[in-house]
């Protein structure tokens, strides 16, 4: 039986559970002794100490028995493993792109592709850049600009692609800053950082169209592409009647190339690649790979890894398994609306975000209102959070009179795959209650040492009065 052939309200997990883990229960008395010597930073806290943890869906997924057991034919011979010619077919076949470079997890091939064709002086134009991916752009002397459509940054708006690139915006910066100081034109499916909202068929075939005018290299960010393509098939008419691999394949086809983390649709717990047509990027590519990842048939990952991930993402490709996933967001996010929470609409593909600047408009930016919300969640329950705000994408403090807000404030609840039930998810919505009939006793932090690069990773805050 297939529950796509049925009109069933109720859509199961797919799967049952061989294996279980203990979730991490703790007092409320033990939570608030460990968040003050945590310095309200939820990265501090010991996930033994997590009862639901939703700090990201990175590395955090279940892997199969069929997982397992390829893990177990793991050839773990340092050059020409059979583990990397299981790893290289399975990536050429879903994406069809000649070259696959493995690397220990997504922001290694950031690093060593803008190494290669970064530099001062030039541009990486992108719909919305993940902060490793900004961050080894300008690590490389590069300058990167996010050109997301105007619907991106209404959270209201029902529109089915925020992830999708300003194509207006994308012609006018090449035009204005050159074509030849464009080194790359990429886009992240999802986007994540915008709301984890895929990105249409449509679109990419627009960007593919100006990359071609103006012979600029086109990739993909294509750390979840799976979860774009479920959410191409469900909102973008013409691909309708087209399977999951099609739609997918179609994404790949209109790029050059892409970046993956494995962390996230590989459906595994380490990983990432490089897949790339231009042979000139991947002699480069792989020489700064043997001085920082291994030989390129393993690239920083044990064979053993290589076999999980080329499972993966075959297991990933699987619309019974897809429609289960974006439906337990689609439900946490309607459940957390019943609950007045409001967040950022449609619900995207692998997290819901809270609009924390409309749920806590009593708490101004530069009292980091997602990260007091963070810490709320985490007092009251042992939910664990991620705030996408003034803390991690903001600057300076009020105190030091040097303080830029982010243009948003957001508390993003991310799914591990295959890892939480229905139930976990009404729990998540019951506790969300509670802190919605309380919010005003909610209150503000104050950052207390600050720092340049990716603050949040060792920020400590203390509470305001
Ligand atoms: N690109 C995107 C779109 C990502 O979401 C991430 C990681 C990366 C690249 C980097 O990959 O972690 O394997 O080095 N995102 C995680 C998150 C960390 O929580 O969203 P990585």
């Amino acid at each position: 039986m297939s529950t796509t052939e049925t009109q069933w309200k109720t859509i199961i997990e797919p799967f049952k559970i061989k294996s279980v883990e203990p979730l991490g229960f703790s007092s409320r008395t033990e939570r608030k002794k460990l968040l003050e010597r945590a310095g309200y930073n939820l990265f501090n806290i010991p996930a033994d100490k997590v009862l639901i943890d939703y700090l990201t869906d990175s590395g955090t997924n279940a892997m199969s028995s069929a997982q397992w057991s390829a893990v177990m034919r793991g050839d773990e011979s340092y050059a020409g493993a059979r583990s990397f010619f299981v790893f290289e077919s399975a990536i050429q076949k879903i994406t069809g792109y000649k070259k696959v470079i493995p690397v220990h997890q997504g922001r290694a091939a950031e690093r060593i592709l803008f190494a290669v064709i970064g530099g001062p002086g030039k541009y990486v134009l992108a719909n919305t850049l993940f902060d490793t991916t900004r961050a080894n752009v300008e690590g490389s002397g590069s300058v990167a600009v996010d050109l997301p459509v105007k619907s991106a940054g209404e959270f209201q708006t029902q529109a089915p692609f925020k992830g999708n690139m300003d194509l207006k915006a994308l012609e006018q910066t090449i035009n204005d800053v050159g074509a030849q100081r464009v080194a790359l034109v990429l886009m992240t499916v999802t986007n994540n950082a915008m709301g984890g909202q895929p990105a249409s068929i449509e679109n990419l075939k627009g960007v593919r169209k100006i990359c071609s005018r103006y012979r600029l290299p086109f990739l993909l960010d294509a750390a979840r592409f799976a979860e774009n393509a479920y959410l191409i098939k469900m909102r973008e008419p013409a691909c309708r009647s087209l399977s999951i691999p099609e739609i997918a394949r179609r994404m790949f086809d209109l790029a050059d190339g892409c970046l993956v983390s494995a962390k996230k649709d590989g459906l595994t717990n380490i990983g990432g690649f490089m897949a790339l047509n231009n042979e000139e990027w991947v002699r480069k590519a792989k020489e700064i790979l043997i001085l920082g990842e291994g030989f390129p048939t393993y690239g920083g990952l044990a064979g053993r890894d290589l076999e999980a991930i080329a499972r993966g993402l075959e297991e990933v490709l699987d619309e019974e398994y897809l429609k289960y996933r974006i439906r337990s967001v689609e439900y946490l996010g309607k459940g957390l609306k019943k609950a007045g929470v409001p967040i950022v609409e449609p619900p995207g593909g692998h997290a819901i975000y809270v609009d924390v600047r409309s749920f806590l408009p009593h708490i101004p930016p530069y009292q980091f209102p997602g990260q007091a919300l963070a810490c709320a969640l985490y007092l009251e329950a042992g939910i664990r959070s991620f705030e996408i705000g003034s803390l991690s994408m903001g600057s300076g403090t009020i105190e030091s009179g040097q303080f830029t807000p982010a243009k948003m404030e957001l508390l993003r609840l991310a799914m591990p795959r295959r890892v939480y039930t229905q139930s976990h998810i009404d729990f998540t919505i019951e506790v969300f209650g509670k802190l919605a009939a309380e919010k005003k006793k909610i209150h503000g932090l104050r950052l207390i040492n600050d720092s340049k690069t990716l603050r949040h990773f060792t920020a400590r805050l203390s509470p305001l009065p």
